[in-house]
């Protein structure tokens, strides 16, 4: 087997179709005619490191509309499409601007988030045309914000997830959505706890709220990392269903918004492709429209992992070695960073990793690790997907060129999940663009870390 394949890259399937080895033995990423060795980045920037690429999102992006565009045509679907980039995935000025510049509306599920929209509206940085989605429990600065930007023209639309919200948004002349919770019958496997779902409302509650004025859109969210197909296309099904029965008392209603979900090959091949999914979800959206003789209705999609996952890897360098008496592994690979506070869901949800080397790719003998973050804590550790994580076999003492261990797929969730743990700082963070390199967030200095806690 090539080193290529083994290390899985080269490969769509991965979302790795931008990475390749070079002669030397380095991981590089080809933007173009551009290309970006992260072996030399680690070096010459340190380490633990970020480095997003912009050029990434903005390809997952086009791709994405595209396939919408195209499956709508040859199915003559007549509703349109619509997709929301959720900030909460990664509210990154480097990650937002890019998306938003390829044609991307947003999703925002706080006031803060939508204060930063609000600059970016005021700063004339996007097309005014833009639709915001205002998901999340809606706090009094909350509404105000959205009141002040629907009132100054921006399209502003807020989800209604509580009784509390029918009163605020029930009658206003601006467009409004509702959130319908899916009931456990309707189980799916996913990260998301559904049998203590806190959010929206049930499908007999929903009827029971009467007409509301301006309601255009019903949105729920199953959860996210969605690995089985049937997973998406059930809670579909419930929601026309809900959808059709709405839309009886408000005729309004015209969108249907299915939230996140959409799952990242981590580690491991999903078992379904994005272009079956959207072909299938507007093939029974438009079924089940025609039966009930009602508009194909317009789709909102809030893939945030998918968009952004692929588009930003972390590199950390092996500061020491440990034998493993007894285990899956053989050896400890003690790195300078934190899996606890930067890669957080290694911890949190113990996510798993496209985990490979950022240098010395062509080594032959490797060995059976397990990774140790270097923060105090047992739990800061990272053992893979069977129990250990392959790499070059390497000892800091003996071999002269450092190993660099390269996470990747980091892009969602982990930066606004981040932490302090031990005071450590965060790692550096690059954007890699269009040949050049920017240093997007110094590495953080003991007196900057000591004042977030007051020092
Ligand atoms: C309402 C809503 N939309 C979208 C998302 C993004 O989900 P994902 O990143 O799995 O696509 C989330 C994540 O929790 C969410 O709560």
């Amino acid at each position: 087997m090539t080193r290529k394949r083994f290390w899985k890259l080269g490969n769509r399937v991965f979302n790795t179709h931008y990475f390749d080895i070079d002669k030397d033995g380095d991981l590089i990423v080809r933007e173009g005619n551009n290309q970006y060795n992260l072996r030399f980045l680690a070096q010459k920037f340190g380490t633990p490191l970020e480095v997003v690429f912009p050029f990434i999102l903005e390809e997952r992006l086009e791709d994405l509309m595209d396939l919408f565009a195209a499956q709508i045509k040859a199915l003559k679907y007549r509703g349109k499409f619509f997709y929301h980039y959720p900030m909460k995935v990664n509210q990154n000025k480097e990650v937002v601007m890019p998306l938003v510049s390829e044609g991307a509306n947003l999703e925002v599920s706080s006031a803060n988030e939508l204060w930063l929209v609000k600059r970016m509206w005021e700063q004339e940085t996007f097309n005014p045309k833009i639709r915001v989605i205002c998901n999340g429990p809606k706090t009094d600065k909350y509404i105000r914000l959205i009141d002040e930007l629907q009132h100054r023209g921006l399209t502003v639309i807020p989800v209604i997830e509580g009784p509390n919200e029918v009163s605020v948004f029930g009658s206003s002349r601006f467009e409004v959505g509702v959130r319908v919770d899916i009931p456990p019958s309707v189980s799916v496997q996913s990260r998301w706890d559904k049998t203590i779902d806190k959010f929206g409302f049930s499908e007999a509650e929903l009827m029971k709220l009467g007409r509301m004025r301006n309601l255009q859109i019903l949105h729920y969210h199953i959860g996210s990392q969605i690995e089985r197909q049937s997973d998406i296309l059930h809670p579909l099904r419930y929601a026309l269903q809900v959808y059709a029965k709405l839309r009886k008392i408000n005729p309004t209603l015209d969108t249907i918004d299915i939230g996140g979900g959409m799952p990242i090959p981590y580690d491991r091949k999903v078992g379904y492709a994005v272009t079956g999914l959207v072909r299938q979800m507007l093939t029974i959206m438009r079924e089940y429209a025609d039966r009930h003789r009602i508009p194909h209705p317009n789709l909102i999609a809030e893939w945030g992992r998918y968009m952004v996952a692929p588009a930003q890897v972390t590199i950390y360098k092996v500061i020491d070695v440990k034998a493993i008496a007894k285990g899956t592994a053989k050896k400890w690979y003690v790195v300078d960073g934190s899996f606890m506070n930067d890669l957080l869901d290694t911890w949190a949800i113990h996510q798993k990793w496209h985990v490979l080397p950022a240098s010395n790719l062509h080594a032959k003998k490797l060995v059976k690790t397990w990774m140790a973050g270097s923060s105090c804590d047992s739990d800061d550790k990272y053992t893979g997907q069977n129990s250990y994580v392959l790499l070059p076999d390497f000892d800091p003492n003996t071999t002269p060129e450092p190993l660099y261990v390269t996470f990747l797929d980091s892009g969602a969730y982990q930066d606004p999940l981040a932490s302090h743990h031990c005071l450590l700082s965060s790692p550096a963070k690059l954007i890699a663009e269009n040949g050049h390199i920017i240093v997007a967030r110094k590495r953080e200095s003991a007196e900057e870390v000591g004042k977030l806690f007051g020092w």
